[in-house]
């Protein structure tokens, strides 16, 4: 991969990433306010001139952006930085970040992307989701190197945006739905078990099922999922 960054704007790089309008891209979104920096993976939605940004309302990046109208959106396909930035901010966290240009927002060091923005305004709201619209004030890419695709990397990502979910049932004690995305976990699990045994991917997926099982009150039946060796 090349190490320096192409600088542009917003419409540079969607031409060069071949970025198409209304598609939910995942990224991981930087904010920070005060003291108190973040990381999450979040979806994001590409306009002609602008971008948009669909938190949830109980998010820490939601009452960041709130108190401070500055973020970067990073792209990267490392999967394992999903599942740090979602759920794992012990390991190595502050090692992850370094310092943008025009935002006082840390990036992340290894993104292949960098959209460093300004929050113009709040498009729509309700009690569970705000839509902000989004300036690009800084684009940033690097020349990449094609990556044969693998299905393990889909059903991780997968897995962690369910994840997030059945915590946000359970803590509503709403069970059924928690079940529900527990038993897709289960499915992309055991496409993992087959298309990518003893790799990255089947360690992250053996620490989120550990996860998800320590989540009291989800009591989920002995052997719910199976473990694999690392
Ligand atoms: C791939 C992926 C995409 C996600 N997209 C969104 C999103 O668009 N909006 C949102 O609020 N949460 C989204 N989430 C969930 C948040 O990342 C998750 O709730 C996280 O814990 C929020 O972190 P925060 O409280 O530190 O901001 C996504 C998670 C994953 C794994």
């Amino acid at each position: 991969m090349s190490e320096t960054y192409t600088e542009g704007d917003l419409k540079k790089f969607m031409e060069a990433n071949h970025v198409i309008p209304r598609v939910v891209y995942e990224c991981i979104l930087t904010t920070k306010a005060g003291d108190e920096a973040n990381a999450a993976p979040m979806g994001v939605v590409f306009e002609d001139d602008a971008m948009l940004l669909r938190p949830f309302k109980n998010t820490k990046s939601y009452r960041l952006l709130t108190r401070a109208p500055y973020g970067v959106i990073n792209f990267t396909d490392d999967v394992e930085i999903f599942y740090i930035t979602t759920f794992d901010t012990k390991i190595g966290f502050n090692e992850l970040f370094t310092s943008s240009i025009s935002v006082p927002v840390p990036s992340l060091t290894n993104a292949y992307a960098r959209l460093e923005f300004v929050v113009e305004g709040l498009v729509s709201e309700d009690d569970e989701r705000a839509v902000f619209r989004c300036k690009v004030l800084k684009a940033l890419w690097k020349r990449r190197e094609a990556k044969p695709y693998t299905r393990a990397e889909y059903a991780i990502i997968e897995s962690l945006i369910h994840a997030t979910r059945i915590k946000f049932f359970l803590e509503r004690g709403m069970t059924q739905e928690a079940i529900q995305l527990a038993l897709f976990i289960k499915h992309y699990d055991a496409l993992i078990s087959r298309i990518a045994p003893n790799t990255i991917y089947s360690s992250i997926m053996n620490k989120l099922k550990v996860l998800i099982s320590s989540w009291s009150p989800f009591n989920l039946p002995p052997n719910f999922f199976e473990f694999q060796e690392d």
